[in-house]
């Protein structure tokens, strides 16, 4: 008589299809979480920024000089819940300044949902913001999003810097084109400004600008030297976005984009150079993100019209 043998498995195959279940349950988990619960997770991160770099005594309730909140990368396409949960935060902290640093739209048809986007902020806050490489990509020029800005009490920095006058003092900020799909000239942008006592934040999307700026400032020095002209207060802090903080971290691995450099997200600090922070951003391309929450950094300027340089020490941290 022959033995039925259907259905039965040998351990090693067992143990294989156990294992290859496991696997696929933790890729479906890791997926779920990451496209739909890790996206709408917004952390709101506080610094108070001196000349030295961040403190850590951020979020004191004993503010001294401007208070500016920076959004990056919202790759605006809806306003969803996450959006209105951002405003809410905004208002009730009644910043000085509220700040853009590129990629807020990758697609034209979401011209009007900035612009009602930008309408449910304060009104009387000033609101700045650079080009990312999504804009330039999706064809939105400068002029179409300082359309937007400019009814909502905002300005488009390109290659542009302008003293802001906030209640709690005043505040240089100078804007950089996209390292990617515009032309950054740091030059161009300073050309008019002088030694002042105001502290002076550079906006640049792609972090990896930073690596430009040695350069920039030694050629700025060179020329005014050259015209017998004073030299620009430097900026102390540069706030970049455009890694989204790597979006899939997974395994140790992190992958970011061109014109992301060396820099992932958190503070990077070292001689000579301002103080540069790599947002996390808010929104994706590809609506997933894991290890990489959204992120909305919220820096308090250490004293009023304080003047600052950049940090003497050299340290890094995220
Ligand atoms: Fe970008």
């Amino acid at each position: 008589m022959k033995r039925c043998t259907r259905g039965a498995k040998s351990p090693t195959v067992a143990n294989l299809g156990s294992l290859v279940g496991g696997v696929s349950g933790a890729v479906a988990g890791a997926m779920a979480w990451g496209v739909g619960i890790e996206p709408y997770r917004v952390a709101y991160r506080h610094a108070r920024v001196g000349p030295q770099g961040p403190s850590t005594n951020a979020g004191s309730p004993t503010r001294e000089g401007p208070t500016i909140v920076q959004l990056s990368d919202l790759h605006l396409h809806r306003i969803g819940p996450v959006h209105e949960e951002i405003v809410g935060h905004i208002s009730e902290l009644r910043p000085d300044l509220i700040v853009f640093t590129g990629d807020t739209l990758h697609h034209r048809s979401a011209l009007p949902v900035l612009e009602r986007f930008l309408a449910l902020l304060d009104a009387e806050v000033p609101k700045l913001a650079v080009m990312g490489n999504w804009e330039y990509a999706a064809g939105i020029g400068k002029h179409d999003m300082e359309r937007l800005f400019e009814q909502a009490t905002g300005m488009v920095l390109v290659n542009r810097s302008v003293r802001v006058g906030t209640p709690a003092g005043l505040v240089r900020v100078t804007g950089l084109d996209d390292l990617l799909k515009g032309k950054p000239d740091l030059a161009a942008a300073l050309h008019d400004v002088e030694e002042e006592p105001a502290p002076h934040i550079l906006l640049a999307h792609c972090p990896a600008q930073q690596d430009r700026l040695r350069a920039s400032l030694r050629g700025i020095e060179a020329d005014r030297r050259a015209e017998g002209r004073p030299l620009p207060t430097p900026p102390f802090l540069t706030l970049s976005g455009h890694t989204h903080g790597g979006q899939v971290n997974v395994f140790g691995l992190t992958w970011t984009p061109k014109g992301s450099g060396r820099y992932v997200r958190g503070w990077y600090l070292e001689r000579g150079l301002p103080g540069l922070f790599v947002s996390r951003g808010i929104g994706t391309v590809i609506p997933i993100r894991l290890g990489s929450t959204p992120e909305v950094a919220i820096f308090e300027l250490e004293g009023r019209d304080s003047s600052t340089r950049p940090p003497k020490t050299r340290r890094a941290s995220q």
